[in-house]
């Protein structure tokens, strides 16, 4: 197994805190396929209010929370559901919709930051009136935008999107696994962006730091039927409680830190642009995501990631670059290490 010592490939490969071993190890618990675990209810009362919900539910995977959230809107097999083309549901997920819900995604490209113009949107969302074929049942959107550098879709772009949405009376489903990075990007609380759309989801397990978990909010009724469709997708997992009480303290610790992650991104596009000329504009990085392009150095982004291992540096390939991460468990020191090991590999 490879040892890193600096683990940029993802927010996901956080270790628990102290804080958190501690409250799951104290974790009051029960059976939450009965309803019935009091922290997994505590868990979702709170991110029902984080997110400005009427109600919420704590499923194991990001990409649980999402076939929910698609499947709840979904009316028929073989109708679509309008996406970025790039993003999580359309892209990583678009077998798992196909197998679980049969259904098809009409995809919309987006601009380099990932952003859909409201026009494309109308155009994917409009009735099939000569043939009388293709339904679109939901638009998703993705906010941070993970394969486009984890940018930030704005209050504005959403609410265009909501407009052309309503027009075609169709609901929106927000991917907000990162929904609270763009909230400290951009200085605003989540619910200006949960206001404008129907249901969404967010990840505990990712920049907030717990070890497991995402959770589907949205109106009481149709969290009725996700909690269904939870079941219906092997998701009744009995004593969660145990994973929800890293979630509570995630949910209250973490939203208030992310901007570090974000300045140590930012530090890190600007050490790896001075090492490789043209790789990265430090300008870009919005988030905690680092996409460096290697071609200016000679290399493929798969050589680079394999002589950043050997250096005790963990990236990724997404979007044919090297993908970089910070998170909690990123420190100052571990930006310089990872910058170091960027001139090492260059200089060969
Ligand atoms: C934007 C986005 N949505 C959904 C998911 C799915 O989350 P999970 O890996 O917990 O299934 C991911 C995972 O990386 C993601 O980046």
């Amino acid at each position: 197994m490879i040892e890193y010592r600096v683990d940029l490939r993802s927010d996901t490969v956080t270790k628990p805190s102290a804080a958190m071993r501690r409250a799951m190890a104290e974790a009051d618990v029960g059976d939450d396929w009965f309803g019935t675990d009091p922290t997994v209810n505590r868990l979702q009362e709170r991110a029902a209010e984080a997110v400005g919900k009427e109600a919420a539910l704590y499923v194991p995977t990001g990409t649980m929370a999402n076939q929910i959230g698609l499947r709840l809107h979904f009316r028929g097999t073989g109708h679509f559901v309008v996406a970025e083309r790039s993003s999580h549901v359309a892209s990583t997920e678009v077998t798992s919709s196909a197998v679980l819900s049969g259904i098809a995604f009409k995809t919309v490209a987006g601009d380099p930051r990932g952003r859909m113009e409201p026009a494309d949107v109308a155009a994917a969302l409009e009735d099939d009136a000569l043939y009388g074929v293709d339904v679109a049942d939901l638009v998703s959107v993705e906010n941070t935008h993970g394969h486009s550098g984890g940018t930030v879709l704005s209050v504005e772009d959403l609410r265009a999107i909501r407009k052309v949405a309503d027009e075609a009376r169709v609901p929106i489903h927000l991917d907000g696994a990162r929904i609270f990075n763009a909230a400290a990007a951009a200085g605003l609380d989540v619910t200006e962006w949960t206001r404008e759309v129907d249901t969404m989801m967010f990840c505990v397990s990712k920049g907030l730091g717990a070890p497991v978990g995402s959770l589907v909010c949205g109106p009481a009724d149709l969290m009725a039927e996700a909690r269904r469709l939870k079941f219906l997708f092997g998701g009744g997992w009995r004593q969660a409680g145990i994973l929800a009480a890293a979630g509570l303290v995630a949910l209250e610790v973490g939203p208030g830190r992310l901007h570090e992650d974000h300045e140590r991104a930012r530090r890190l596009a600007e050490g790896v642009a001075e090492v490789v000329p043209g790789g990265i504009d430090p300008e870009t990085v919005e988030t905690n995501m680092v996409y460096v392009d290697t071609e200016p150095v000679g290399m493929t982004p798969l050589q680079a990631i394999g002589r950043l291992e050997d250096e005790g540096v963990g990236a990724t390939l997404v979007s044919g670059k090297v993908r970089m991460v910070t998170h909690v468990d990123i420190a100052d020191a571990d930006v310089d290490a990872a910058i170091a090991a960027w001139r090492a590999i260059v200089a060969g």
